[in-house]
């Protein structure tokens, strides 16, 4: 107990941090997030994708039967929790199973086929963090359901390809490339892949033995030495595909040539999501490879009825917000800012205070970006602090100006100031920001039906 007369002890609590793997996304961060999703909305809207969102958790079981047991995502990166009446519920990991569960859900094949959806959003992975890699990211993707058709897979692969060109890093990422065939064909190399692996455990990585007979497929892009060397010597698919897949195959790389589209054809790309049947692709970074991907996708036929639905084709593509923010970064890429001021209200004394209220507002309505009649400190402190707000123009009322009913207008870079009717102030900042600068908010026309 503190002492008759002392002051009582505060404690002082240690300041909480982000959990590990997760990150705040501050204001200049958000600038190129909006940016990019302006981007994403753009490129779908004009080829016919309408936006969905779904849930940020499901029953645990819908990632388990679609991305798949074996699966690194379902075996270990799960966030998965207990509700209180004892539900397994997980957070996202990726968008697609969802996106279908959705589709099924609302009868979407009811609708004009293929279903075009695109989303952006966050989701969770409790994957090991490291540059590029985070337990909550946010992913935008697009899903066609209800067609398959070659030329869906190509127009998919371009919409990807447009958007990375529209963010200005295109030239930094190579399309690798895969065809998995069909679900049939994918079994029987499946089958003939884990024969070839038994008796080689030893060689084996832990990850890859655990893996050997839930998703052998796995094994072809395991990172570890030993592990390469063996799917080096492994048998190929190429080997083991059907009639139906190679010519699927064929005619989306004719596409895709004519569209001059360039892929790097890599047969041991598997993705690391089990829905996936026929072609598979993924973004890498020139430089890095594998490492760090900014997105991939793939054909997942198979997806729809193993969820419940009726039979429906599939293709879709995700990719990661983070890690495309991080390479327009390094490329030194700026993104418009619209969050820059125009004006600092500065006053001086109770009743200027009183008259900047609704002049701030007026100013809001015009389309002036404008803060200001804040605290009680001198006009020289209140243009100090206009300065570190970097705004072009400062407007003053003090004492003589309520009286006058004016207001000082003060461009802040030449230092040269002038006087205007109170009531005319807005107008005049019209003028000085220029039309076409000015935020105006046009949600659109409202019905009322
Ligand atoms: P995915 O390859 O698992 O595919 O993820 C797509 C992209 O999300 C990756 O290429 C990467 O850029 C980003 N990403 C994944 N995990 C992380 C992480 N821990 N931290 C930061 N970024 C990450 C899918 O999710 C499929 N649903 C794609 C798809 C859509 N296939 C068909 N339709």
């Amino acid at each position: 107990m503190a002492d008759k007369g002392t002051e009582p002890e505060i404690k002082k609590y240690k300041p909480f941090q982000t959990p590990k793997g997760v990150h705040d996304i501050l204001p200049d961060d958000y600038e190129y997030h909006t940016f990019l999703k302006k981007v994403v909305r753009h490129r779908a809207r004009q080829a016919g994708f309408r936006r969905i969102s779904t849930p940020i958790f499901e029953y645990t079981d819908l990632f388990a039967r679609s991305i798949g047991e074996g699966s690194d995502i379902v075996s270990k990166e799960m966030y998965e929790f207990k509700d209180k009446k004892g539900r397994s519920l997980t957070l996202k990991p990726e968008g697609t199973a969802g996106v279908v569960r959705s589709y099924i859900q609302h009868g979407m094949n009811q609708l004009p086929q293929p279903s075009l959806l695109y989303y952006f959003e966050p989701h969770f992975r409790y994957d090991r963090p490291q540059k590029g890699r985070y337990r909550q990211f946010w992913q935008f993707g697009f899903e066609v359901i209800g067609e398959s058709d070659p030329a869906l897979d190509a127009q998919v692969i371009q919409l990807a390809n447009k958007i990375h060109g529209d963010l200005g890093i295109a030239e930094l990422f190579e399309l690798q490339l895969n065809t998995i065939g069909t679900l049939e064909a994918r079994q029987k190399y499946m089958q003939t892949l884990e024969d070839y692996y038994v008796g080689k455990e030893r060689s084996l990585c832990e990850d890859c033995n655990s893996r050997l007979h839930k998703n052998p497929l796995r094994l072809l892009d395991c990172k570890a030495e030993d592990c390469q060397i063996l799917a080096q010597l492994a048998p190929v698919m190429k080997d083991y595909l059907d009639k139906e897949s190679i010519e699927y195959h064929e005619e989306l790389i004719s596409y895709l040539d004519e569209m001059g589209i360039s892929y790097t054809e890599n047969p041991k790309l598997v993705r690391g999501l089990d829905y996936y049947s026929k072609t598979v692709f993924e973004f890498w970074d020139k430089s890095e490879g594998a490492q760090n991907a900014i997105g991939g996708g793939g054909r997942y036929d198979g997806l729809v009825e193993l969820l419940g639905g009726q039979p429906a084709p599939a293709v879709g593509y995700a990719a990661g917000v983070e890690r495309l923010i991080a390479n327009m970064k390094r490329e030194k890429i700026k993104v418009p800012s619209k969050d820059d001021l125009h004006v600092f209200v500065a006053q001086l004394g109770t009743e200027a205070k009183k008259k900047c209220l609704p002049l701030i507002s007026e100013l809001h309505e015009a389309g002036i970006k404008a803060v200001g009649a804040l605290g009680k400190g001198s006009i020289n402190i209140q243009l100090r602090l206009a300065d570190k707000f970097k705004v072009p123009y400062a407007i003053l009322i003090g004492i003589t100006e309520v009286r006058e009913e004016t207001a000082i207008i003060r461009d802040m870079s030449k230092g040269i100031q002038e006087t205007v009717n109170f009531d005319e102030v807005a107008e005049r900042m019209v003028e000085l920001i220029g039309e076409d600068n000015l935020d105006l908010y046009t949600p659109g026309e409202l019905v009322y039906s």
